[in-house]
């Protein structure tokens, strides 16, 4: 009891990073996260710099930085540093492995109907180089392992599968699949956008092969951030569609450039092509050095507590729960539909209550730093509405 209390207290501490929840009660994560003033504050000390001119080695702080993310990104799927490879968003991640990869004409890609866009699009494009696209039938909008075994066959390639589903929160059993993916030799690759920064992910024990996750959500960090993991295993069999002088080790000595026999990097950099945008990497930075300080498994923990107050009055309410209620498969997402959604949606946004309208259901994203009081107003309206 007393080491919740502490926690507790550890937690509440972090509201200060988040200055407009006296104002507005955010549950809307998995659209877009907010920027903890730490994040601000340190963007706005690298624009500062470049007015002022202040920083004399400012490649020395900038590519720092960039190992500090890439290290604190590994930290958190538990990885390599060597194995991120930082890029704006997951779509320009997915497109890394989609183009990278070598197809042949029959090959065969596995998808879910129920997928975000963003992880099906890139995959459609391969359909000009004879590559069929191919959906595995969900099961209530859930993914559906006994339909992917009936599928899966020797012309399958790849499979590719949000962790967390955008809409309901079915947080995918990606062990249970990345061995049956291991079994049948085919390359995983996750779309984690809606689950990194928010449930706990062991990237070795799931066997994934390519990961890729924008930062905007669960990672707190601006837009044009984002990264994308290529396990040691796979990375040979992936080449840069894309090449560029910031996939070479200049060993920071950028004053020998007409030299062109430098070799690529090794690692996931040899993906990152130029110039970075180095403020909202700075960004990054910030937002994910605060969620090292809480911890994965503190945050999750904490997600799931806030959301089983809002489940508990949902199942004895009018209201439809969408989500899966089983405890594998429970994420940050929790999402429930009612006689009028639409106008119970502009209920909530009308007393600042953020979530968001999906598919015809109110999703609920908490993060750790909501408290039960916002969760208690939310119920409060539900009830009334
Ligand atoms: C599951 C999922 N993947 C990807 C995205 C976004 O992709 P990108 O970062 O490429 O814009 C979203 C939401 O915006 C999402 O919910």
């Amino acid at each position: 009891m007393a080491l919740r209390e502490i926690k507790n207290k550890k937690l509440r501490r972090y509201r200060k990073e988040f200055p407009f929840i006296q104002e507005i009660t955010f549950l809307n994560h998995a659209s877009f996260g907010p920027i903890p003033s730490r994040a601000l504050k340190s963007t706005y000390e690298y624009y500062e710099a470049l007015t002022l001119q202040k920083v004399v080695d400012m490649d020395k702080l900038t590519f720092e930085r960039l190992d500090l993310v890439r290290t604190y990104l590994a930290k958190m799927i538990k990885a390599k540093p060597s194995e991120i490879g930082l890029v704006p968003n997951t779509s320009y991640g997915l497109n890394v492995a989609t183009n990278g990869l070598k197809w042949k004409r029959g090959d065969k890609v596995l998808l879910s109907d129920v997928e975000f866009p963003a992880n099906v699009y890139p995959w459609l494009n391969l359909k000009r180089k004879g590559v069929e696209i191919k959906f595995i039938r969900s099961r209530n909008g859930f993914f559906d392992i006994d339909n992917l075994l009936k599928t899966i066959d020797s012309r399958c390639r790849v499979l590719s599968l949000g962790y967390v589903q955008f809409f309901n929160g079915f947080k995918n059993d990606l062990e249970t699949i990345g061995k049956i993916c291991q079994e049948k030799d085919v390359f995983l690759v996750v779309d984690g956008i809606q689950g990194v920064g928010c449930v706990d992910l062991d990237v070795k024990k799931a066997k994934i092969d390519f990961l890729a996750c924008g930062g905007q959500k669960w990672l707190l960090s601006s837009l044009g951030t984002g990264f994308f993991y290529l396990s040691e295993q796979a990375k040979r069999k992936i080449e840069p569609a894309f090449f560029g002088w910031m996939g070479v080790d200049w060993k920071l000595n950028f004053t020998d450039l007409l030299r062109y026999d430098l070799s690529p990097f090794q690692s996931s950099r040899k993906f990152e092509i130029g110039t970075y945008p180095f403020s909202t990497l700075w960004t990054m930075c910030s937002s994910l050095e605060l969620l090292s300080e809480v911890g994965t498994k503190v945050i999750e923990k904490r997600v799931l507590r806030l959301l089983d107050l809002l489940l508990n009055y949902l199942k004895d309410s009018p209201y439809q729960i969408k989500s899966s209620l089983d405890p594998m498969h429970r994420s940050g997402i929790l999402s429930f539909s009612g006689k009028d959604t639409a106008r119970l949606f502009q209920i909530l946004s009308r007393k600042k209550i953020q979530v968001s309208f999906r598919e015809n259901s109110i999703r609920v994203s908490p993060h750790f730093y909501n408290s039960f009081e916002d969760m208690e107003k939310l119920i409060c309206l539900l009830k009334k509405a």
